[in-house]
């Protein structure tokens, strides 16, 4: 009688005591997360690692199949980061568009600190007022010096100029190797990567390098390792204690950051030395002119002279790498399928005729080349996420939870692989953008996700659509471009924040 009293009784206590902690921890998750609102379901974490290691190599792919079964949002735990993936166009557009501000931030990661320096307006700033402002001098910038008159031709702009001037010589190189190599081939990367590279470089620090320079390559090459390196994800992101052991890949990433910091340097000192506010002659210049003029300006206040310069490096570390993968998918492609090559040299035909170079004026003309571009950026879906972005405010989307300061990844290569919008995904078919009258359809295009939307969206997007354009028109109005004897096409890519396609050679002929 008296155990069963005694047992009553703790059995009671200990149920209050169990009632109490479940009332404890309801009231915290309600605080935490609003009424009515749960944090986003995801796959179960295994302890420390979290879900690190169940995703495999292939994340964009991993996190596409995780889609079927959790939803347009669902979270997992990469390490100590509890990260929220969001896929499907309406879902992605609402976040990115609608409560845009509240995505607009980027995660405090390690890997950001490293290349940003705490002066890009890229990676390292929160979003906020002098955020918006920054980029908008970034804008202005790209657009004054885009649209700048052209300096010795007949152009419409200055980046016309530079573009096509560009595209020329790298046609007339890869003839003449072309005409050398024959029928085995050549792979063309090592020509387009100078000459793209050179188109954003000249806009930036007024000038060009020659095929061969040795110094632009190695930049070129280090700019590509560092956005290689930084996809990867670095495991000081995920687990806080590699941040103090030694890591090849993080030595070898802080040293290529570096040496790319210093010629970037370099050129900005140099301007400063030989500046001349009367003759402005390239972004680094408009940029320093702006910081002389800052103390009159109230606005520009909010921003150091050094984030201010430092704006070209965001414009110049951009603008090739994305635009030479585009170009490298592009060739591939044309190889692959003849018949869609073919299409394309109809439109140039009838649009440019043999008489001059195409032109920024062409483009809206030639809606199957247009289409062809298109769908190269949604069938190879080469930036297959966004640059992570991170929550600046608790917010409820499809009514789930997500806390401030939650990295937030946006998956891209699920939107443009999505079976409700598309059809048959897997097909390579430029048909899909057009009108049955032939024209681009505005409906569809909206739907391919490769610059990312909202706040954040690229700010170089109508520059790059421009130049891939004229390079791969330019290429295509001279020279005829064919697979090589015995060559497999493997439409196949390594994961990275841009995949490339894996290398290959193309034979070369002139086409007249
Ligand atoms: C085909 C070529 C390109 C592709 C596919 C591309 C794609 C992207 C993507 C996906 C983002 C991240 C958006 C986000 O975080 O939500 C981005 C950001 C950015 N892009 Fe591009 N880009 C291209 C070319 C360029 C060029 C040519 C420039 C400049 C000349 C440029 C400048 C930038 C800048 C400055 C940002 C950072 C924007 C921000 O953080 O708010 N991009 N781009």
């Amino acid at each position: 009688m008296y155990l069963e009293e005694i047992y009553r009784t703790t059995t009671s206590g200990v149920t209050l005591l169990l009632c109490a902690f479940a009332l404890l921890l309801l009231a915290l998750r309600g605080r935490q997360r609003g009424p009515g609102c749960s944090f986003p379901p995801g796959p179960r974490p295994w302890p420390l690692v979290g879900n690190l290691f169940q995703i495999g190599e292939q994340i964009h792919l991993s996190l596409t199949n995780l889609r079927v079964q959790y939803g347009d949002v669902f979270q997992m735990q990469m390490g100590s980061l509890v990260v929220v993936v969001l896929s499907g166009y309406s879902t992605i557009k609402e976040a990115l568009v609608r409560q845009g501000e509240a995505f607009a931030g980027r995660p405090d990661l390690f890997t950001f600190s490293a290349v940003a320096n705490g002066t890009s307006m890229t990676f390292s700033e929160k979003y906020g007022e002098a955020w918006v402002l920054h980029k908008k001098i970034c804008r202005n910038a790209l657009r004054t010096f885009s649209q700048a008159e052209p300096r010795d031709s007949s152009a419409s702009c200055l980046l016309e100029e530079r573009i096509c001037t560009e595209a020329m010589e790298m046609v007339e190189a890869l003839k003449e190797q072309g005409e050398k190599v024959g029928d085995s081939g050549l792979d063309p990367v090592k020509l387009l990567v100078t000459s793209v590279a050179n188109v954003v470089c000249t806009l930036c620090f007024g000038k060009r390098y020659a095929h061969n320079d040795k110094e632009f390559l190695t930049i070129v090459h280090i700019n590509n390792e560092v956005l290689r390196l930084f996809a990867a994800g670095n495991l000081a992101d995920f687990f806080p204690i590699f941040r103090y052991l030694p890591s090849p890949s993080l030595r070898k990433m802080v040293q290529y950051i570096g040496r790319m910091n210093s010629f970037m340097e370099r050129n900005i000192r140099e301007h400063l030395v030989t500046f001349d506010r009367n003759c402005i002659r390239d972004i680094t210049d408009a940029l320093i002119a702006m910081c002389e003029d800052r103390q009159e300006d109230e606005e520009t206040a909010m921003l150091s002279n050094s984030q201010i310069v430092h704006s070209v490096i965001d414009i110049f570390g951009a603008g090739f790498d994305t635009i030479i993968t585009g170009l490298q998918w592009s060739l591939l492609y044309l190889i692959k399928f003849p018949d869609i090559q073919a299409k394309i040299l109809q439109e140039i035909d009838n649009q440019v005729g043999m008489n001059r170079f195409p032109q920024f004026k062409d483009k809206p003309n030639m809606p199957y080349t247009e289409a062809f571009i298109f769908e190269v950026f949604r069938h190879a879906s080469y930036m297959p996420f966004t640059i992570p972005h991170c929550t600046t405010e608790n917010i409820t989307l499809n009514g789930y939870f997500i806390p401030k300061d939650t990295c937030v990844f946006i998956n891209q290569y699920q939107v443009n692989h999505d079976m409700d919008i598309w059809g048959d995904p897997e097909a390579f078919r430029p048909e899909r953008f057009l009108t049955l009258s032939g024209h681009l359809n505005k409906n569809v295009t909206e739907k391919v996700m490769i610059f990312g939307m909202g706040i954040r969206r690229c700010l170089g997007d109508s520059f790059a659509r421009l130049e891939m354009f004229v390079f791969l028109t330019t290429l295509l109005h001279r020279l005829h471009i064919e697979n090589i004897p015995g060559q497999e096409l493997d439409l196949s890519s390594t994961f990275g924040l841009t995949m490339k396609p894996r290398p290959f050679r193309i034979k070369i002929s002139p086409r007249n």
